[in-house]
């Protein structure tokens, strides 16, 4: 108890300290509940494990927004209690992508970029009725000091009239001054974003926040259940051997300045992998403009060659995160927290010209990729930020295994079945087989080079089959379909288990 009381500096703030119980019975049904956490870093965790217990006694459903992806103690909870009715802009819990994929929960699916904008507008249907954000700390004004996570929270909390605030108490106190908090106006008012480079600091170390809008206060012991990341295989190693070939070429090129282009790279295995083999290329005097700070982020500050990076959430796996907690006066120096409008700002990433690096569930030969449904129907996570980078980098590469599922599908396929990143925003594709340099090629030149270089042998002369058919049935067309068959590796897989 002693250390929340350190935690709320505002004294008269005390009074309103209360039970996880007393504050998850504001919640109504129907009501807009809108919180903090972007991967389950950051997230509440003691309100949401509270209100599931409420829901399980008397069913009912709450629409939920957040910055991204949550915790096992949110998403997973309220999903498992089926008390979600809308869901956006993000998941990753398995409970929650079950319910999405049984059509128990609405889920809108979208740029992270926009999500703050979109909510604030009211298209998600109303405002929002309370925020629910984890703290480090409150102030003695009132202000919010985030943890782990940026996300949507201060703009969550700007719309809010009431703030339920959880006091994490396993949050270290060195968070505070790790974030640069600014909420853009909305237009016709917004100002240019002033950041130049990853380390430009433009708003204030707190959420701004009035104290009489904060009615509970919950203290909260539980830590950030952070998902682990898979181990860094060969695979993942090739590809990122065949980035930093491409990236050294830009160098040599004079595209790029010798310590390159601030880096964004993707959440999930592949995105981590490809970061951390940069730890072994020559490359040094890094810095990173990204959404999530995942552990190869961490290895290349270890190594000496990461400057500093920005983001809007620290998404280790849970030895990462020790190994952050436990260097947290080190890492903070070259560490910002954003808010995803900003980490994700189309505006920023343009002018500083990111290298956008994001995986792929599939390829298609002419460059357009999908990053979210698995066979076309079934949502995998979402598109997180991945289409925020992609459209606006200078340069955007996407990774993908060449096949999944133990072989039996091939990541490079006749046509995607569905398209999150169209063929005009991939300039390059990247495959542990090889790297296709799409830039300045029209579709049927990038069809050779996709098949050519990323496509698995297995596959390979299935593919080329399938262009020669439809270049010559189209006669050399645009971008060369067989219609009735652009599908049908898909349709195969549903019906046999197996793309072959
Ligand atoms: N067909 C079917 N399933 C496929 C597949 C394909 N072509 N390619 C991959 N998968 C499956 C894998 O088998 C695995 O399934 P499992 O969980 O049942 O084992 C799952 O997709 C994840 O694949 P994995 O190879 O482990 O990759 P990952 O952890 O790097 O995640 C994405 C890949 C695409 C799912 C992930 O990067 C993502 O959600 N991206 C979209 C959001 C995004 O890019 N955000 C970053 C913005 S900053």
């Amino acid at each position: 108890m002693i250390d929340i009381l350190d935690r709320v500096r505002n004294k008269e703030l005390r009074s309103k300290i209360v039970s996880a119980e007393e504050a998850a019975a504001y919640i109504k049904p129907g009501m807009n509940v809108a919180t903090s956490g972007f991967t389950p870093s950051g997230y509440v965790k003691a309100v949401p494990t509270a209100l599931a217990k409420r829901m399980e006694k008397e069913p009912f459903k709450i629409n939920l927004w957040t910055g991204a992806s949550t915790g096992a103690e949110e998403d997973g909870a309220l999903a498992k209690v089926n008390g979600i009715a809308k869901r956006m802009p993000y998941q990753t819990n398995k409970e929650l992508r079950n319910r999405v994929n049984s059509g128990d929960v609405d889920y809108i699916d979208m740029h992270l970029s926009e999500s703050a904008q979109f909510a604030r507008y009211g298209y998600m249907g109303g405002s929002v009725d309370v925020a629910i954000v984890e703290a480090c700390a409150i102030t003695e004004e009132g202000n919010i000091i985030p943890t782990t996570s940026m996300g949507n929270t201060a703009s969550f909390v700007q719309q809010a009239d009431v703030v339920i605030v959880e006091v994490n108490v396993t949050q270290p106190l060195e968070l505070e001054g790790m974030h640069d908090v600014y909420v853009p106006l909305d237009p016709p008012h917004r100002l240019p974003i002033p950041i130049v480079k990853p380390n430009d600091r433009i708003g204030t170390p707190y959420i701004p926040c009035n104290p009489e809008k904060i009615k509970f206060i919950v203290p909260c012991d539980i830590k950030d259940h952070t998902r682990p990341l898979g181990e860094i295989d060969d695979n993942s190693k090739h590809m990122s051997h065949f980035i930093t070939d491409l990236l050294n070429n830009e160098i040599k090129e004079g595209r790029m300045p010798a310590n390159l282009l601030p880096l964004q790279s993707g959440v999930g295995n592949v995105a981590n992998a490809v970061i951390h083999g940069f730890v072994e290329s020559d490359l040094k005097d890094l810095s990173v403009y990204t959404e999530v700070i995942q552990d190869g982020m961490l290895d290349l500050i270890d190594a000496g060659k990461l400057s500093f990076a920005s983001g809007t959430a620290l998404s280790p796996s849970p030895e990462g995160l020790d190994r952050f907690y436990r260097n947290i006066k080190e890492y903070r120096k070259h560490l910002v927290l954003r808010p995803e409008e900003i980490s994700n700002s189309p505006e920023v990433a343009r002018r500083i010209g990111v290298i956008a690096m994001n995986t792929a569930i599939e390829c298609d030969i002419y460059g357009n990729v999908n990053s979210t449904h698995i066979m076309g129907t079934k949502m995998m996570n979402g598109i997180g930020g991945s289409g925020d980078f992609a459209r606006n980098a200078y340069l955007t590469i996407f990774c993908t295994g060449s096949t999944a599922k133990d072989g039996k599908i091939s990541s490079i396929v006749p046509f995607c079945s569905h398209i999150d990143h169209t063929e005009h925003d991939v300039d390059v594709i990247v495959t542990e087989q090889g790297l296709a340099d799409l830039r300045g090629l029209s579709p049927r030149k990038r069809a050779k080079q996709i098949i050519e270089h990323c496509a698995h042998p297995d596959f390979k002369p299935m593919l080329l089959d399938y262009f020669e058919r439809a270049d010559s049935a189209t006669k050399h067309a645009q971008t060369p379909h067989l219609l009735n068959e652009a599908l049908s590796w898909h349709q195969k897989f549903v019906e046999t288990g197996s793309m072959k």
